[in-house]
C-alpha cells in the first residue's frame, strides 16, 4: 500500500488513497502529503477512523496547534473536548444536540457563512483538519472555494484596485450579519477587529489569493457600504459552482485544508441530530498585512 493522490475537482481538491493516519507516518508520507497540500489545497481521506490523540499526532506533522482561545463564546468549563481539539459539531458538553436558541448554538451557526479559519485573529490558521465522527442524517455538507482560482479570475482592472487593501475582520462582523449583535465587554475586547490584505500571497508557492472571510466587515479607507458591496461582489465571484467543491461526509471521512487559498461553510443540516465533527488547526506563520506583495 503506498499513497497516491487523484485530483477530484477541476481546480483543486485531491483524494488521498494508500495511507493510514491513525499510525505515525514516515517521512514520505509527510512529504506526499505536504505536496498534496500545495498543489490541491483540500485533501480527501476516507475511512481514517481515529481518536483525538491520533488526529492531534497527525496534525503536528505539519506544524504547532493553534492557540483556540478567543475563538468562541464557549466557557471553559462547558467544553466537550480536550484542548487542542476544536469542537465544531452541534453538541453539548453532555454530548446531546444544543438547544436551539442557546447562545453558543447561534453563535456556531456562523460556520454556515463563507469564511477562512481565524480570520479574525491577527496571524490567522494555516492548516485545519475535519474528522467526522458521526454524520449528520440530513444535510452538513461542506463547501470549499478555491481563492486562487478566483484571484486568477478577475479582470486586471479589479487586480489593480483590490491589490493594496487592508479589510478588517472580527466574529462580531460574520455573527452580526445573522443578528448576533449582544456582546459582553469581555467579548467585544476578545473579537476587536484584526487587519487582513484582502489580495494574500502565498508563502510557499508565492501565488496569490483573494482572501475573504464572512469576518470581514470594513476596508480601511472606504465607506462601509461600499466596502460590504465590494467584499460581496468578490465573494459571490468567488464562489461560483466552478471554484467549488462540494464534500458530502460519510463517517469516518477526514479532511484537511490551506486556509490560505480556501474559503469553506457548512450548509444547514437536522439540529436534532448529531453532527460529531472535530478539527485540529495548524498555526499560521506571520500577519497578512506583513507579507511583501
Ligand atoms: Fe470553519
Amino acid at each position: 500500500m503506498s499513497i497516491a493522490i487523484r485530483q477530484i475537482h477541476p481546480v483543486f481538491v485531491g483524494e488521498v488513497s494508500g495511507i493510514d493516519i491513525s499510525k505515525p507516518l514516515s517521512p514520505d508520507e509527510v512529504a506526499a502529503i505536504d505536496d498534496g497540500m500545495l498543489r490541491y489545497a483540500v485533501l480527501v481521506f476516507h475511512d481514517q477512523k481515529l481518536t483525538d490523540e491520533q488526529q492531534i499526532a497527525f496534525t503536528l506533522n505539519f506544524g504547532t496547534l493553534e492557540d483556540a482561545r478567543g475563538g468562541n463564546i464557549t466557557r471553559p468549563e462547558d467544553r466537550r473536548l480536550q484542548v487542542g481539539m476544536n469542537d465544531v459539531s452541534n453538541l453539548g458538553k453532555n454530548g446531546r444536540p444544543l438547544e436551539r436558541d442557546s447562545r453558543v448554538q447561534l453563535f456556531n451557526l456562523g460556520n454556515m457563512l463563507w469564511h477562512s479559519d481565524s480570520s479574525f485573529r491577527p496571524i490567522p490558521a494555516k492548516y485545519s483538519l475535519l474528522s467526522a465522527r458521526v454524520v449528520n442524517p440530513i444535510g452538513g455538507n461542506t463547501e470549499y472555494a478555491d481563492m486562487r482560482a478566483a484571484y486568477d479570475a478577475l479582470d486586471e482592472s479589479t487586480k489593480a484596485q483590490i491589490e493594496e487593501l487592508i479589510c478588517q475582520h472580527s466574529l462580531m462582523y460574520s455573527r452580526g450579519s445573522l443578528g448576533v449583535l449582544d456582546y459582553s465587554d469581555e467579548e467585544k475586547a476578545m473579537f476587536r477587529p484584526v487587519r487582513q490584505r484582502l489580495v494574500r500571497t502565498h508563502p510557499v508557492t508565492g501565488r496569490k489569493s483573494l482572501y475573504l472571510s464572512s469576518h470581514a466587515g470594513a476596508i480601511e479607507g472606504m465607506p462601509t457600504p461600499e466596502a460590504r458591496i465590494l467584499l460581496r461582489d468578490l465573494t459571490e465571484h468567488a464562489t461560483q459552482p466552478a471554484f467549488v467543491y462540494v464534500h458530502r461526509w460519510r463517517a469516518s471521512d477526514f479532511v484537511m485544508w490551506d486556509n490560505r487559498r480556501t474559503m469553506h461553510r457548512v450548509r444547514r443540516y437536522d439540529q436534532s441530530h448529531a453532527r460529531d465533527m472535530r478539527r485540529t488547526t495548524l498555526a499560521g506563520d506571520a500577519p497578512t498585512v506583513a507579507q511583501q506583495a
